[in-house]
């Protein structure tokens, strides 16, 4: 798990201007909040007064305000009110981190890191979105009992296809067609497929269009930001955009949204949705069955093969994150679980000393 990247917190529409909403994701908990103006905000949860979990508090204008001794929180995160201190201004270490937010695409986005804003990588942005002739449908929300790692992975690998996905018509790779293409946060690739058959063994082909082939590719950015392209010949597009949240080492929250430009109605929305939900489940039963939950620290102790060139690329990046000294130390946040309040360092921390709050235990940077 990584700080400095975006992840999803939750739905624009689960976010009322009463109630904050708490998450646990990366090993910490973090609050969500919608302010009276109607712009929302995400903190790190535990008041550092003593411990209060501010997700459980109440809305109150522009604070969140804690459940224990009341204390309030604007969205950067200051305490702006101490009630048992009348009219005294609270102290300067009276504060929180607090992130970075964006609500797009009907979800709330925070950037968990402390990286400045010229630094920060990019999230993925939903392509042709105001276009005419596409529809949008999601954000989808499901959960998997896998480590998200594992679960992007399986987005970047297009030989699993023609055998978990029998209701595609188990799409056989051509592997000489396969190549992987580096950007700056991530990777991409795009397969052809050969012909389809209805079943998982093989024994019959289905009849399609043979105008053009069927392709489909996909692209991470970062390490939980996937998006598939899924091209069916006629000309039929779905681009399925999935935003991953680590929820924990061993469970995973998925933010699905599609794009598609046919069945542009939206009464098509539900029967669309339950055949994409179809196949992500088709994946789920895989992927909760993967041993070690988590990816193995070097590539020797899995056998890749040539269609498994971009699950490579995906670790090469992990591996540079690595080296920034980006990644969470799961093993001694796990050996300090429920002794100390861990929050992900928020850009203010490189502004102004005096944190309360311990911050995420980080492997070393190596580079
Ligand atoms: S613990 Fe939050 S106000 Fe006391
Ligand atoms: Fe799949």
């Amino acid at each position: 798990m990584y700080i400095n990247f975006w992840y999803p917190i939750c739905t624009t529409d689960g976010l009322n201007e009463e109630n904050p909403q708490r998450v646990e994701m990366l090993g910490v908990r973090l609050v969500a909040f919608r302010d009276d103006s109607g712009n929302a905000h995400v903190l790190a949860d535990t008041c550092i007064h003593r411990g209060g979990s501010l997700g459980k508090g109440k809305v109150k204008g522009n604070c969140v305000a804690c459940p224990y001794h009341g204390w309030e929180f604007n969205g950067d995160g200051v305490c702006t009110k101490i009630p048992s201190m009348g009219d005294k201004k609270p102290p300067a270490r009276a504060k929180v981190d607090s992130y970075p937010v964006q609500e797009k695409y009907g979800i709330v986005f925070a950037f968990l890191g402390d990286l400045p804003e010229a630094e920060r990588p990019p999230l993925l942005e939903v392509d042709l979105i105001e276009d005419e002739g596409w529809r949008l449908s999601g954000p989808l929300v499901f959960e998997i009992e896998a480590y998200y790692q594992r679960s992007i992975e399986n987005g970047m690998d297009p030989i699993h296809n023609e055998f978990v996905h029998p209701s595609q018509g188990a799409p056989a790779v051509n592997e000489e067609r396969f190549s992987v293409t580096r950007n700056n946060w991530g990777c991409e690739f795009l397969v052809e497929f050969g012909e389809l058959t209805d079943t998982a063994s093989h024994d019959k082909v289905v009849e399609r269009d043979t105008t053009g082939e069927l392709s489909a590719g996909s692209q991470h950015l970062g390490p939980n930001h996937l998006l598939t392209d899924i091209n069916i010949p006629g000309g039929y597009c779905f681009k399925q955009y999935f935003y991953e949240a680590p929820l924990s080492t061993g469970r995973t929250r998925i933010f699905f949204i599609n794009n598609r430009n046919n069945s542009l109605d939206a009464k098509f929305d539900d029967s669309m949705n339950g055949q994409f939900m179809k196949v992500a489940n088709e994946d789920r039963v895989v992927i909760e069955g993967l041993y070690p939950k988590r990816t193995p620290e070097t590539l020797t102790k899995e056998l890749m093969t040539a269609g498994d060139a971009a699950v490579v690329s995906y670790r090469e990046y992990l591996d540079k994150w690595d080296k920034n000294g980006w990644a969470i130390d799961i093993k001694k946040m796990r050996e300090t679980e429920g002794d100390i309040a861990y929050a992900i360092p928020c850009p203010a921390r490189r502004e102004s000393g005096n944190w309360i709050l311990d911050t995420v235990p980080l492997l070393p940077a190596t580079s």
